[in-house]
This record gives C-alpha cells, sequence and structure tokens, in this order.
C-alpha cells in the first residue's frame, strides 16, 4: 500500500449483502467521517429508483450513470464510500479508487449473501432475472478475482457487523503504523 494512504477516503466493494452500507456507516461514525452510498447518490442523481432505471434504460446505462456518479464521489473526496457491487468492475472506476482511495473488500460467503439479499426482496435487479443462489454463486467466480485486487480484505459472514468494522478499524490502523 503506498505511503499516506491509510488516510485516504475509504472504498469499500464486494457483491450485494456483503454489508458494505451498513459497515461502511458506522465506519465513518467510528472515524469521524462523513458516510456516502453510490447508490443512493445514483438514485437521487437519476430521481428514480435502481430496479426503475434497470428496467427504463437497461444495465448499459445504469453503469454509465454509476460510472458518472462514482468518478465525481471520488472527486469529491468523501471519507467513507460504499460502492455498489458492480462499480468495482469499471476499469475507470477502479484506476481512481486505486489512485485516491484506500479500498476495502468485504469478502462473505455465498449463504451469507443469499441470506441477506433474500431479507430486501425486488431491490436488486440483477437477482431478478432468476435463481438468485445460482446468480450469486456465477458473480462470485466472476468478481472475485477483480476485488481481490482491493488492498485490504476482510472476510464477512453471519456474525455481527461490529466485528467486521473493528476488523476493518484494525487494519487501517495498521496501515497508520507501517507510515
Ligand atoms: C449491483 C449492485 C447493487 C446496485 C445494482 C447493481 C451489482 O448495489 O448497484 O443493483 O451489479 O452488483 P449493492 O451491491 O449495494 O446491492
Amino acid at each position: 500500500m503506498a505511503q499516506g494512504q491509510c488516510e485516504r477516503p475509504v472504498v469499500l466493494v464486494g457483491l450485494m449483502g456483503a454489508g458494505k452500507s451498513s459497515v461502511g456507516r458506522r465506519l465513518a461514525a467510528a472515524l469521524g467521517r462523513d458516510f456516502v452510498d453510490a447508490d443512493d447518490a445514483i438514485v437521487e442523481a437519476a430521481g428514480m429508483s435502481i430496479p426503475d432505471i434497470f428496467e427504463a434504460y437497461g444495465e448499459p446505462a445504469f453503469r454509465d450513470l454509476e460510472r458518472r456518479v462514482v468518478l465525481r464521489l471520488l472527486a469529491e473526496g468523501h471519507g467513507v464510500v460504499a460502492l455498489g457491487g458492480g462499480a468495482f468492475l469499471d476499469p475507470a472506476i477502479r484506476a481512481e479508487v486505486r489512485r485516491r482511495a484506500v479500498s476495502v473488500w468485504l469478502r462473505a460467503d455465498l449463504e451469507t449473501l443469499v441470506e441477506r439479499t433474500a431479507r430486501k426482496p425486488g431491490k436488486r435487479p440483477l437477482l431478478m432475472r432468476g435463481d438468485p443462489r445460482a446468480i450469486l454463486r456465477e458473480l462470485m467466480e466472476r468478481r472475485y478475482p477483480v476485488y481481490a485486487e482491493a488492498d485490504i480484505v476482510v472476510d464477512t459472514g453471519p456474525g455481527p457487523i461490529e466485528g467486521v468494522v473493528r476488523q476493518v478499524m484494525e487494519r487501517l490502523a495498521a496501515c497508520e503504523r507501517m507510515r
């Protein structure tokens, strides 16, 4: 990790249901920083929900909007940013995260993702295209090698998310000590 990187904005990546927003919100509070959720910023920019954007304009248009919004958020320099699950797959976003932020992959097992995403059915258009478990398994295969480029990896499972927040804080503190 590059020197001085630990005080950069923290960007959370990982699959749907990994807990990026919940962990991000608590992490920001613990660090005394502001928090922004990229999906919420996209909804605000579009004036419509994510399922509605997918339905009305299709996934490529969503990805274009996501890229523009996330690059703006990164330029604004927020303290903690939770990205939508697909954002880190975009090369321009990944390059900018690498340049400006410290990235944290919340790595979750399939059961955890299936269980957590099932709590909010209808919220994630990608999982409405078929069997959510099969889709999540396929996304894990495709995306985990890319998420693995993140600076820090923290495993998350069925336990309370406070433990995950603590682990992220410890890893950031370790980065601080390395300077
Ligand atoms: C997506 C994840 C979602 C949202 C959109 C697409 C993805 O965000 O951006 O439905 O491609 O994985 P969460 O990861 O916050 O659910």
